[in-house]
């Protein structure tokens, strides 16, 4: 097959400069978050993907594992990815923002919601994400995802399912898969997994 030298210094250049990002992030300090966090977790998946999937930070697990949604609600998700009929390793997965933001309770170690200062701080990891993997869709997990997404407070019941215009993208919220895990009536925790499948298959239309 003929060589072709300008897709391949292309397609080298654009991977370095997503690692170079990657490395840039690791450093990130513009949020006290930096501290006390284990490490940066930046998101991970094919660079670029049809369908980009935004959580709202690492949790325990994530922050020790340096990956993005591998512990309990990454289950979760995972289970309704594949109810969707979603292969999870065709999306890249990442988070508003990229430390843990925690506080410690014995052996534990609590999760604190982001502010908004941390998620605009992080804001500039996940514009150059986007950048990068120029998803088709950009999902937003939750109210965090979807203010880190659009720039405002949106809140999920009054936005969730419906596909909206993102740039050049669009944008879809729904539920962060750990409400799932805290919903204590089993007959309310399957409705509302029911929905999230509904709502993640719609992301079917762009997979190809
Ligand atoms: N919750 C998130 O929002 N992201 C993760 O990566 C894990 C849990």
């Amino acid at each position: 097959m003929a060589r072709n030298p300008d897709q391949l210094s292309f397609g080298f250049t654009a991977t370095a400069a997503f690692e170079e990002a990657k490395d840039a992030a690791r450093g990130c300090q513009a949020c006290p978050l930096w501290e006390p966090a284990t490490q940066t977790v930046f998101g991970e998946g094919p660079v670029p993907a049809p369908i980009v999937l935004i959580g709202e930070q690492p949790g325990d697990k994530e922050d020790l594992a340096g990956k993005p949604f591998v512990g309990p609600a990454g289950q979760k998700l995972n289970e309704a990815l594949e109810e969707a009929g979603i292969p999870r390793a065709a999306l890249y997965v990442t988070n508003a923002v990229k430390h843990f933001k925690y506080v410690p309770r014995g052996k534990i170690r609590l999760h604190q919601k982001p502010v908004t200062a941390e998620i605009k701080a992080c804001r500039q990891w996940l514009e150059k994400e986007l950048d990068f993997v120029r998803p088709k869709v950009a999902v937003a997990l939750g109210a965090t995802a979807a203010q880190a997404l659009s720039g405002k407070a949106m809140p999920v019941n009054k936005n969730r399912g419906v596909l909206f215009e993102l740039g050049e993208a669009k944008g879809l919220v729904t539920i962060h898969p750990s409400y799932l895990l805290r919903i204590e009536d089993k007959a309310a925790a399957q409705a509302e997994y029911a929905r999230f499948v509904e709502d993640l298959s719609l992301l079917k239309a762009y997979l190809g």
